[in-house]
């Protein structure tokens, strides 16, 4: 109701509804107890109600804990995989995981911070960990001491001290006060594993959109875990990001690629994309026909996150108690409607005109990843006046490079919405690029 003061338009959907609850209260009824019992998640890290597909991913990080404890040491982990793949959802089974098992969990989302906001994350976090391992009244001289470490860790980006006001020691002259993050992060990490080792405590620190941190910072990660290899020490790292993730680390330490698996989440088979619809609806009395199973994994390529809204709005079309096909071909157009207004629509309205030419023009070519030059030819431009379009969308997280020379989208079915949201493929005329543009 485009023009209209928002708390009338409330009104006017207001009245419609009432209107429409004294005719069809039935309707209403049920349309409300649907929702009630609505079993899918649609929503970014929301645990779904049948996780699937996962098992090798929960083994390995579950072997990693086991050895730890025994100390023995083990290569940590780094998933990598496309939007909406549920690398965050496998990071809080791991959190439980490890809860379970008594260990400290350090979680941080990582955003593109300067070296001083990201000291800052860690501090806060190594804090809350120092007084889950012991608390404060029976910290032994190998946690003051860690506590002492961290004060200095802290002390270029806290001078007031407000994060570590309560641990009660002073900065530890000489550590972790280098005015180098990889030298202070070792240092850190040593007095903190140190401590940890003593109480017979494991530390995991769970990473999430590992991709956005600077080279600096997750070469420091990177450093900072080697020496508890090198030490045999209690503290690992399991992370998640976007795949070329695994290429920036190698980047960032050749030793990288032997520190850490790379296991890369993507869409699940047809069978775990069935049972990821059918065991939540069974829950509710509900089945589903083979064949509107079959659909499904062909609508939603397998990927969790579109089974999760499709499975959301065929609850809402479905009469029950056993879905089929034609339902599914129902919600379809809705299930479209929804991703392409939000999952889709937020990341391509945060591009520039030719942003989103160079978007398109990638779609235009297809799904798989494309050569640099092929983008720019049939833009009838050069990959040199292009490049820094490209790396911008690499920089803003729709773009990531699988190898040399190539891009693709970090989101799946992205190339079938920009084809659907911009039928034809145009290119802004060539202008002069502004500095720093
Ligand atoms: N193994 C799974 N089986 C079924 N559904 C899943 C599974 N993993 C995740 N989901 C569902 O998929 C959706 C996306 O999950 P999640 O937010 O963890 O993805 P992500 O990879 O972290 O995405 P992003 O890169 O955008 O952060 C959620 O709705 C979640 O409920
Ligand atoms: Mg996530």
């Amino acid at each position: 109701m485009p023009g209209l003061h928002p708390p009338i338009a409330r009104l006017i959907g207001f009245r419609r509804f009432y209107l429409f609850w004294i005719k069809f209260p039935k309707a209403c009824k049920i349309t409300r107890v649907k929702a009630l019992t609505n079993p899918y998640t649609p929503n970014a890290g929301a645990q779904p109600q049948a996780l699937v597909g996962r098992d090798d991913q929960l083994e390995s990080f579950d072997l990693l804990l086991a050895r730890i404890e025994r100390g023995r040491t083990e290569q940590s982990m780094i998933v990598t995989g496309l939007r909406g793949v549920g690398k965050t959802v496998l990071l809080a089974l791991f959190r439980r995981k490890a809860l379970a098992r008594d260990w400290v969990v350090v979680e941080i989302e990582v955003s593109k911070h300067d070296d001083s906001e990201f000291r800052r994350d860690v501090a806060v976090q190594m804090r809350s960990a120092l007084l889950e391992l012991s608390p404060k009244a029976r910290w032994t001289d190998r946690v003051k001491h860690a506590a002492a470490v961290l004060k200095s860790f802290s002390v270029s980006v806290d001078p007031a001290g407000t994060w570590s006001a309560g641990l009660g020691v002073e900065a530890a002259e000489g550590f972790a006060d280098h005015a180098d993050l990889s030298l202070d992060l070792t240092d850190l990490f040593l007095a903190v594993g140190e401590a940890a080792k003593e109480h017979e405590k494991g530390l995991v620190l769970l990473l999430d959109e590992v991709q956005f941190l600077k080279p600096s910072q997750l070469e420091a990660l990177i450093q900072a875990l080697h020496k508890m290899v090198q030490r045999n020490l209690p503290i690992t790292m399991v992370a998640a990001g976007l795949p070329h993730i695994a290429e920036l680390a190698g980047d960032a330490k050749s030793y990288a690629e032997r520190l850490f698996k790379f296991p890369a989440l993507g869409n699940l088979s047809a069978e775990d994309a069935r049972e990821a619809l059918s065991r939540p609806a069974a829950d509710e009395g509900v089945t589903y026909t083979q064949e509107a199973l079959d659909a499904a994994v062909a609508i939603t390529g397998g990927y969790p996150y579109f089974i999760q809204e499709l499975g959301y709005a065929v609850w809402t079309v479905a009469e029950g108690p056993v879905i089929t096909r034609d339902d599914m071909l129902a919600a379809e157009p809705g299930y479209e409607a929804k991703l392409d207004a939000s999952f889709f629509r937020v990341r391509l309205d945060r591009a520039t005109e030719l942003q989103r030419a160079y978007l398109r023009a990638m779609a235009e070519l297809g799904s798989a990843p494309q050569k640099a030059s092929d983008v720019a030819a049939i833009m009838g431009r050069t990959s040199t006046n292009l490049g820094p379009t490209r790396a911008e969308l690499i920089n803003m997280g729709l773009l990531y490079t699988p190898e040399h020379g190539y891009a693709a989208f970090t989101v799946p079915h992205f190339d079938r919405f920009l084809r659907r949201a911009i039928p034809q493929l145009e290119v802004p005329p060539l202008k002069a690029r502004s500095k720093g543009a």
